[in-house]
């Protein structure tokens, strides 16, 4: 086949015509034994009843690491194998758009920086990445542990009243709490305020994930489109969000044009440390609805992932008690009731363990897409341009080949004084921020946000699911959800004497909880 190619090359530098060379390497290539993509077909029922990335590991047992999905005109390739989901995602990343993803959140991130593609992407992601450096992140370490101190005096409560709690939706408001401060400082108080802009934020995040479950684009029917009092609810939802973006952004950039502050690589406002506030200083137009659609797209993005990472960790932790013990010893040696810093992000060296491993058995989102713009080889078959590719972190996550007890909940497969996990060091079988060059931008501030939260959590409460509680299942969106909420019961620990030791550099906060739970 190299000669073959040498030909077709050859003939069009001569200026032979595309179409006569595409005509010509048909008819060559249909006399070359390409190996053929394997196909599954009849499977596709399966696939609408549950979460679909679970038949699709049925399927990649049977057809292996690249299989073809067919539904009526429809085709996807499926993606397991690391070496090919490396080609893609770094190797010949220039060669993919983001498709149909895209194509299903331009309502919500118009050219934001997940769906954006080419020259938008690359100025953007240039513009966006310097605003999370360490000093920003290190401010959102401490804005993390307040919040989740917010969380922990609701489930105080729950606690005293003996009332079971459903994690998941507190986990949703707090990650909301969170990425709304961390993105353009406004505080949604979602844990304790229910209406307006947090209903709004919900209609539209609910509408994403429809979209992407849809097997038909509904939105687009014209007399759906104009009719339909969904689509209405969603359409006000992101006026009143768009509006509220205006507002914070007017008022960030009045805080800009009246300070003194110079801009510099590590340039952040103490009183307002957000992501909107170094893009502002940093000279983005105000007016611009990239500035919008990239705020859209951080909100969302940094919400209901780090939301679903909390949820899975806890499901997991409350059906590996022993897994549960070593954690809390950790955060009751190094921690105790302080409220974490950077410093102690090195320290909590299991509890990372604990989000590395909750990250590999539950990835979100539990497979990437993409969409090749230019004929390519996937190992050693050739496609089209044109082709929808799913990448199935989920598949790349429990090979059996690759994993010792693929499906079991182990952090101690990641040794503590080893490299923290990642794709390079893990040869793309481990990806949970994806890789190459649109790897999450906010993988460090997400992790740090999951070992805040769970370390003060676990500290604090021992957690086990609700009595009488329906089992937990799964269903996707973007993310993965349960069907029915992560109902649980929250007990208050009686803390070990080691503690009174940490005593003495306690703040009052924390003193005030010590003191109640001495009572
Ligand atoms: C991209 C995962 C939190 C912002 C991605 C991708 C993954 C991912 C897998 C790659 C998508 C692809 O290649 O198609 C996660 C997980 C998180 C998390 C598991 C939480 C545990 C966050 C947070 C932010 C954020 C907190 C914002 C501060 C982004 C952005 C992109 C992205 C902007 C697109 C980057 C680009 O295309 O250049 N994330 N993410 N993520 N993430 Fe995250």
């Amino acid at each position: 086949s190299g000669f073959q190619s040498q030909l077709l090359d050859g003939l069009s530098k001569l200026g032979v015509p595309s179409e006569v060379l595409d005509v010509l390497s048909k008819w060559i290539g249909a006399s070359i034994d390409y190996p053929k993509i394997p196909e599954a077909k009849g499977a596709i029922s399966a696939i609408r009843s549950e979460a679909f990335f679970i038949p699709l590991y049925e399927l990649y047992l049977t057809y292996g690491g690249v299989f073809r999905l067919t539904f009526g005109p429809k085709s996807f390739l499926i993606v397991s194998d690391p070496a090919i989901a490396k080609h893609i995602l770094r190797d010949n990343s220039k060669a993919y758009s983001k498709g149909i993803l895209a194509e299903i959140l331009e309502f919500v991130m118009g050219k934001g920086l997940i769906p954006a593609d080419g020259e938008i992407w690359r100025v953007r992601r240039r513009a966006i990445v310097p605003a999370l450096h360490q000093k920003y992140v290190t401010a959102m370490i401490s804005m993390f542990g307040q919040a989740t101190d917010r969380l922990c005096k609701k489930l105080d409560a729950a606690a005293c009243d003996a009332e079971d709690v459903e994690m998941e939706s507190l986990f949703s408001r707090l990650t909301l709490d969170i990425i709304g401060k961390a993105v353009f400082n406004y505080d949604f108080d979602s844990l304790t305020n229910d209406t307006g802009i947090v209903e709004a934020v919900y209609t539209v995040l609910r509408e994403a994930e429809d979209r992407s479950i849809s097997p038909i684009p509904f939105w687009e029917i014209p007399i759906w489109k104009d009719f339909s009092p969904k689509l209405k609810k969603v359409n006000s939802a992101l006026e009143l969000i768009n509006g509220t973006l205006d507002d914070l952004i007017a008022i960030c950039k009045r805080m800009v044009d009246e300070e003194e502050l110079q801009f510099h690589e590590e340039y952040m406002n103490e009183k307002d440390p957000s992501i909107l506030h170094f893009l502002l200083a940093s000279g983005d137009d105000v007016s611009s609805k990239q500035l919008r659609d990239d705020l859209m797209t951080m909100l969302i993005a940094g919400h209901e992932t780090t939301a679903a990472v909390l949820t899975w960790t806890f499901y997991l932790l409350s059906k590996e008690p022993s897994v549960m013990l070593k954690l809390q010893n950790e955060v009751d040696s190094v921690l105790g009731d302080r409220i974490p810093t950077i410093e102690d992000m090195k320290k909590l060296k299991y509890t990372t363990r604990v989000i590395n491993e909750s990250l590999r058995l539950y990835p979100q989102p539990p497979v990437l897409i993409r969409r090749s713009l230019e004929d390519d080889k996937l190992g050693e078959y050739p496609i089209k341009r044109d082709e929808d590719i799913f990448i199935s972190i989920w598949n790349l996550h429990r090979c059996p080949k690759r994993w010792e007890d693929a499906d079991k909940f182990n952090p101690e497969r990641w040794p503590l004084d080893g490299p923290n996990p990642n794709e390079t060091n893990q040869s793309f079988s481990y990806l949970p921020f994806g890789g190459g060059p649109r790897k999450c931008v906010g993988d460090m501030f997400a992790s740090f946000e999951a070992i805040v939260a769970v370390a003060m959590l676990v500290r604090r409460f021992n957690f086990q699911m609700a009595l009488g509680a329906p089992p937990v299942k799964m269903t996707t969106g973007a993310t993965i959800h349960t069907t029915e909420g992560l109902n649980m019961t929250v007990t208050k620990r009686i803390k070990p004497p080691a503690m009174t030791v940490e005593a003495s550099s306690l703040r009052d906060d924390s003193s005030i909880n010590m003191r109640r739970d001495a009572v």
